[in-house]
């Protein structure tokens, strides 16, 4: 019971009026927040075959998930129940008390999302990729919640930009919080929530899994009017997450400072001078961020990386690559042409960094993330509410080409990055991650989802991480496997 339902029935009692039990609970619901709450009546029925099953769903769709929306059309959530659970059935061990909220986004790029749908129309076909995902969630008996959420390129009827960082986690959590806060209403199991994402979704993704309940965000959940819930979760599925973006520049240049062709959104070249120097100054600063770290592999050992680049954090990158291919080979792909990799009798023994770096090629110029044009998505997710973009390193800062550079706030900077919570005593960090980062993404550096495992590891959490052969920067493309670890984390 909180101070305020104390106070309101001790001045009942002095006024001498007795409440029946019925009446206490009324005014504990008021206490909370009414127009949060789940109306269980409020649904369409839908229904679609997938893979030869009938599934059958209750829709809860562009439910406001906040008290104080800023943007109406973004921040709501579409809930999608399975039939059954509303006639006592279960689907795949699942039942109504049971079932997992499966909590995918579709933020890409940074930018705004709509949530996922369970029927999607020709018109809404950039959803439609995802939509498989939600259809094969609820095949599953995985209860669907995706919240949409704003982006970089959000701005309110003034024309004043409402959607820069860190406004799609702070969104995402809200999220979180109406379905936790709703969790005795609604279907489902609010403490067995996974969210999934790929990308900018992925970082997102990551971030929530990272920074539950940390006061950071409570000033922005209280400003939306985010319902009276916490908003740690269960698990995360990332896919090829971009995230520690103030550390990624450095990162991707230790990759790929050899590389010095590239290859981005449609603009291909050869790094200029400048660009090569570039390169050169960021890929020495990336060992000593490295080493500050602390990670250590499973044997305890430390890992670390001398001036040049080299040492066992850089063996684990190659091993990973190596069981990467090898996954390939085991399941009769033949690798033997690349030159870059040395195969005997089947067994991957080792990969050449280097030529496998030929092998992928570099997408960005250097730096990767924070652009001294201040031109990147990145730099435009860290702008305010009247500057569009913004630095978010120094380095980027000190040598900007801009005539009147700036840069983001600190708190702003580290809101968005998982690595700064993981580790902090004020965040609920989830238990348990899936992290995929295609073997042949160049989004961004091998080292930044490598380095987000370790620590999570390091801190005793369970992290399943793999560089899936050949896949570039994409997602939920193995989801016999991501529901397969989903299905056990649950039961
Ligand atoms: C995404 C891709 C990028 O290369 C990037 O820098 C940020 C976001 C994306 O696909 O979401």
């Amino acid at each position: 019971m909180n101070r305020t339902i104390l106070i309101t029935l001790l001045i009942l009692m002095l006024l001498n009026v007795s409440l029946s039990f019925s009446e206490v609970s009324k005014i504990q619901f008021s206490s909370n927040d009414n127009s949060l709450k789940f109306v269980s009546s409020k649904y369409v029925s839908q229904s679609q075959t997938y893979q030869g099953k009938l599934i059958k769903v209750r829709a809860y769709e562009k439910i406001i998930y906040v008290k104080h929306p800023v943007d109406s059309n973004k921040q709501v959530i579409n809930i999608y129940i399975p039939e059954e659970y509303f006639v006592g059935e279960s689907i795949n061990g699942f039942n109504t008390n049971t079932a997992p909220i499966f909590f995918p986004n579709h933020i890409g790029g940074y930018m705004s999302a709509d949530p996922a749908k369970f029927m999607v129309t020709e018109q809404s076909t950039p959803n439609s990729m995802n939509n498989r995902t939600v259809l094969y969630a609820l095949s599953k008996g995985y209860i669907v919640a995706s919240a949409g959420a704003r982006g970089r390129l959000t701005k309110d009827l003034d024309g004043h930009n409402i959607g820069k960082a860190p406004a799609a986690i702070v969104d995402l959590k809200a999220a979180i919080r109406y379905l936790k806060f709703n969790d005795q209403i609604m279907p489902g199991d609010a403490n067995k929530i996974i969210s999934n994402g790929t990308s900018a979704g992925g970082a997102i993704s990551s971030l929530l899994g990272a920074s539950g309940n940390h006061p950071d965000f409570g000033p922005y959940l209280t400003a939306l009017g985010a319902a009276n819930a916490s908003d740690d979760i269960f698990a995360v599925s990332a896919y090829c997450p971009i995230i520690n973006l103030e550390n990624a520049d450095m990162a991707y240049e230790w990759q790929l400072s050899n590389i010095h062709t590239f290859d981005f959104r449609g603009k291909k070249g050869d790094l200029n001078n400048e660009e090569l120097g570039v390169s050169q100054d960021l890929k020495k600063m990336f060992p000593p961020y490295l080493n500050q770290l602390s990670l250590k592999n499973v044997n305890g050992d430390l890992l670390t990386l001398d001036s040049n680049g080299n040492g066992n954090f850089k063996e684990i990158v190659k091993a990973f690559i190596v069981k990467s291919a090898q996954k390939a080979v085991d399941s009769g792909s033949d690798l033997t042409h690349y030159s870059f990799l040395n195969i005997v009798h089947n067994k991957v023994m080792f990969v050449d960094f280097d030529g496998y770096m030929q092998y992928i090629g570099r997408m960005k110029t250097p730096p990767a993330f924070d652009a001294l044009t201040s031109s990147s998505f990145e730099n435009n997710l860290f702008g305010n509410e009247t500057v569009n973009s913004r630095h978010f390193t120094n380095y980027s800062f000190t040598h900007s080409k801009e005539i009147n550079p700036q840069i983001a706030d600190k708190l702003q900077i580290n809101m968005m990055n998982p690595m700064h919570y993981i580790g902090n005593s004020n965040a609920k960090v989830a238990k348990n991650w899936r992290i995929r980062h295609g073997a042949k993404d160049r989004d961004t550096g091998f080292a930044i989802p490598l380095m987000l495992s370790m620590l999570l590891q390091n801190k005793g959490y369970t992290v399943d991480f793999a560089m899936p052969w050949d896949k570039p920067h994409s997602g939920d493309y193995d989801l016999d496997e991501l529901f397969h670890w989903m299905d056990n984390l649950c039961k």
